[in-house]
């Protein structure tokens, strides 16, 4: 065997590298010709990497410029030393100040049909400029966190845009998690002011959002909720601490003078899955953060900011929505769509209409979409008119071949290239993905790190697999918009991302490279479920479970599902006799139980009641044999158990588990 054979060997024995893809897609010719970025980019950065990020913050005005591009002491980053910019002014003002304020930021659409209003950069300004006033007078200063638990309407970009513009950093709680989702969230980051909304339009009908904020701020040292009129809908109201916007932001002055704050003033945190039951809030900051959602969101996108429509369709509750719905298309001076409501309503193509209307060129979705569509069938794009789209995007999880195609064909008449971004809540922008205007595309794989974004696979020893090969995404070369840091919890953050490999990121993803060195992601690596793109710890999951009164144990995992990418399979050990714990009923009130504590994104697709749970020695729960299990495979190796016979009665039990449709 050769060295490289070998190498190839122990490197599948990290990961297996066991699909062959031989369809290409080369970029379309006139978009080659006017893409905002060649092929030179890739050397250009390579050459001198900060020079060529340096470069990228120069789309974006500073009042101070920076000294340095970076200091790097590992695992801590600063990048742009010493400049001063304001975030919200470099996503508004100055596009009015440059003589675009009659421009379109966003066409929002609501759910219900004909609701809709457009935006214009101006108008953008008023508003935060407004908001800004209101939470000044409402006591916020500089540093302060605020909470965000909205809808997907105006009033949200318009609070995440005032808090960066005061130097408050938001954390926006996604408006389909729980009160005690939203209470732990405020709680870590130590929020006295949460923005809300009675409620928003989901599924044809008015959602409650203002209940869940009572509940949650209940105990805290919440001592402000500023209300959104949406839908109009009863709320409870506690005097003296809830206000209504339209009270006290309408009435405000339309100007306000932004200071500018550091480079690495905070910008915001934002909330995620971790492998313990705690989420992680990821600290993101300002300058870097900046540079970096603007250059991704020009590069990959091709953004042609004078004519393009663009369209993230993902809520701004996650970090897609923050910096490709809000940040980088603001900074770049972008029009885009912002919709309020889900895909089906009032009908299953929605989407197709809106696309229709407003002719969207850029489309940016995840693959748990695609695959709904792909289930609805296509009949439905097909009524439609979709070829204003030029570009369409994807992120979340890894995008199976057969919906890339799909996804290529239907919606891109096969004319869109398809772009395939991997990165993540931590690395704050794009970090893997073709260029549309530069490379051919191969379905499911996200290609190459882009310009000035450094990565390898390597295996358990840390050595880059040839390629071929299989094994751990990791990052090597700090990048300006990566995480500084899990807000108060500096130790986890070492362990977490810097402990696995020293010196480098560690991602938890898997990754092959294949034989063009070619990337392909390959899925968490860790206790990390991937739910309709959405990152959820089984930990979480369990402990949820366990909170419910009839619960003893509980071990979650996440099995592969047609749709959502995974779907949570839950095995749990009943209390005392186990009375009233079979049957669909118990598993429908412990679904419930989980939405409540965590939101609905969180139940269990199946739950299984067993005796025992497999166990090593030292007593960690095998979730590899439970993943067996729950998704119908031959055991793997059970000789580190410590009881083998556990797994025939939990084996046994499977054709009965209740399950949701
Ligand atoms: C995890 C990050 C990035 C915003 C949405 C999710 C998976 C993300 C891809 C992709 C394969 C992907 C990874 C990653 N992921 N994009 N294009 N191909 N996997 O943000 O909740 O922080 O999740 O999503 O597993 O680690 P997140």
């Amino acid at each position: 065997m050769s060295d490289t054979a070998d190498a190839q060997e122990d490197a599948q024995g990290t990961l297996a590298n066991l699909m062959r893809e031989n369809r290409r897609y080369d970029p379309p010719k006139d978009m080659a010709a006017n893409a905002n970025v060649t092929a030179d980019a890739y050397d250009e950065a390579a050459a001198d990497r900060l020079a060529f990020w340096e470069k990228q913050a120069q789309r974006l005005d500073w009042d101070t410029p920076w000294e340095t591009a970076l200091e790097w002491e590992s695992p801590y980053s600063k990048w742009f030393v010493g400049g001063k910019l304001n975030a919200s002014v470099n996503c508004v003002d100055r596009h009015v100040a440059a003589g675009n304020g009659e421009k379109i930021a966003y066409h929002w659409v609501g759910e219900p049909d004909g609701d809709t209003r457009d935006i214009t950069y101006a108008e953008l300004k008023d508003m935060v400029c407004q908001a800004a006033n209101a939470f000044t007078e409402l006591g916020v200063q500089k540093g302060d966190r605020i909470a965000i638990y909205m809808p997907m309407i105006p009033e949200t970009v318009v609070t995440m845009l005032a808090c960066a513009r005061l130097g408050a950093p938001h954390t926006v709680v996604f408006g389909g998690f729980s009160a005690d989702a939203l209470k732990s969230r405020t709680l870590d980051c130590d929020a006295h002011v949460v923005v809300t909304a009675d409620g928003g339009y989901r599924r044809g009908a008015a959602s409650a959002l203002k209940p869940a904020v009572d509940e949650a701020v209940t105990g805290t040292d919440v001592r402000t909720v500023l209300v959104v009129r949406r839908t109009g809908q009863d709320v409870e109201w506690t005097d003296g601490r809830d206000v209504w916007w339209h009270d006290v932001v309408d009435r405000q002055s339309t100007d306000h003078t932004a200071e500018a704050h550091d480079a690495e003033h905070p910008l915001y945190v934002m909330y995620t899955s971790g492998t313990t039951a705690k989420p992680k809030g990821i600290l993101h900051t300002t300058g870097g953060y900046l540079t970096q959602v603007a250059y991704t969101h020009w590069a990959v996108f091709d953004l042609k900011a004078d004519t393009d429509i663009f369209w993230t369709a993902a809520d701004i509750g996650w970090v897609t929505g923050h910096s490709y719905i809000v940040y980088g298309p603001l900074a770049n001076g972008a029009t885009s769509v912002l919709y309020e409501g889900t895909p089906d309503t009032p009908h299953k193509g929605r989407w197709w209409d809106i696309v229709e209307k407003y002719k969207v060129t850029i489309l940016y979705t995840a693959p748990t979409t695609i695959r709904t569509f792909m289930k609805w069938g296509e009949a439905v794009p097909e009524g439609h008119d979709l070829s204003s789209l030029r570009l369409i995007g994807s992120v979340g999880e890894p995008i199976n071949p057969e919906a890339y195609i799909w996804y290529r064909h239907f919606i891109g008449g096969d004319r869109c290239p398809v772009v395939d971004t991997w990165w993540q809540t931590e690395t704050g922008g794009m970090m893997i993905s073709p260029l549309p205007g530069v490379t051919a595309g191969k379905p499911g794989a996200a290609m190459k790190p882009l310009p000035g974004i450094s990565c390898e696979v390597v295996d358990e020893a840390g050595n880059a697999v040839p390629d071929g090969g299989g094994g751990y995404l990791v990052l090597t070369e700090p990048w300006p918009g990566m995480l500084r840091g899990i807000w108060g919890d500096d130790e986890r953050f070492r362990e977490t991302y810097w402990s696995r490999y020293p010196g480098v990121y560690f991602a938890g993803d898997g990754a092959k490279k294949d034989e063009d060195g070619d990337l392909w992601l390959l899925g968490r690596v860790d206790d990390v479920m991937n739910v309709s793109g959405h990152r959820i710890s089984t930990t979480e999951v369990e402990s949820a479970l366990v909170s419910h009164q009839k619960v003893a144990e509980a071990a979650v995992v996440g099995a592969t599902d047609p749709t959502t990418g995974q779907g949570i399979v839950a095995f749990v050990i009943p209390r005392g006799d186990g009375e009233g714990t079979s049957g669909e009923e118990f598993a429908q009130e412990l679904r419930n139980h989980v939405a409540k504590e965590i939101g609905p994104i969180a139940k269990p697709r199946q739950i299984l009641v067993v005796a025992e749970l497999p166990k090593t020695r030292s007593g960690k729960i095998m979730r590899r044999l439970l993943r067996d299990v729950a998704e119908n495979r031959q055991l793997g190796d059970v000789t580190t158990l410590q009881d083998s016979s556990v797994m025939d009665l939990i084996s046994a039990k499977l054709p009965s588990a209740a399950r949701e449709e």
